[in-house]
């Protein structure tokens, strides 16, 4: 994940569809993180592999029945509580229109039906973008939303940045 993207407003209202993803949908995640520019990019298997096994927790965007963003997540198996989210990205075209926004929202609606009280995801430190959608998804359901350091550069082979956790979470007393 990564740098600073420049928002422009969206002048035009579109209708969006949201389902989960099948199989069918991996090669556009693929390309969709691709053309990101600031994805980390899978290999291809991965996006059809996690489109066959993490369906349920995850999440595709359609307008005019193409897949123009996604999110993928899945439960952490030491705490199913917790939804991890893996990779979100939305069609530079299609930005603006708050698809990742309602794209996490659902996602949190569709899981809290299977005790999902809970969001994590990790965000390097100039993704500026991705912090703000994070907070933005906390703020609008009462989550506290908090960074903690995960993974410093060196925890990786190649350049690449810092990878910080962020958790968003119901308000407790003992938080
Ligand atoms: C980050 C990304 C998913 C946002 O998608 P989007 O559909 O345009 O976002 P939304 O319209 O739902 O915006 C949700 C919130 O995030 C904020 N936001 C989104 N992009 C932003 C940007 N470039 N700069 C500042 N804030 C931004 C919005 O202002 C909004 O906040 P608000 O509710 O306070 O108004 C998209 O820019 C993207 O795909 N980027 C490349 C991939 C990436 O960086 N993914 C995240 C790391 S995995």
């Amino acid at each position: 994940m990564s740098p600073f993207q420049t928002r422009t407003a969206p002048t035009t209202a579109i209708h969006v569809d949201y389902r989960s993803p099948t199989t069918d949908d991996g090669i556009r995640l693929w390309e969709i993180a691709s053309d990101s520019k600031v994805l980390d990019v899978n290999s291809s298997y991965s996006y059809v592999l996690w489109c066959h096994d993490f369906a349920s927790t995850s999440i595709v965007a359609e307008v005019d029945s193409r897949t123009v963003g996604f999110v993928t997540g899945y439960r952490r198996p030491d705490d199913p509580a917790i939804l991890m989210v893996w990779q979100v990205a939305v069609d530079d075209t299609y930005r603006g229109h708050r698809i990742a926004a309602t794209m996490l929202h659902r996602l949190l609606d569709r899981t809290a039906h299977d005790g999902v009280i809970a969001m994590n995801t990790t965000i390097s430190p100039d993704n500026v973008a991705s912090q703000r959608l994070f907070e933005s998804v906390a703020t609008a359901r009462g989550l506290r939303f908090t960074r903690r350091d995960l993974f410093p550069a060196d925890a990786f082979p190649d350049a690449h940045q810092p990878e910080d956790l962020y958790l968003l979470e119901p308000v407790t007393d003992a938080n």
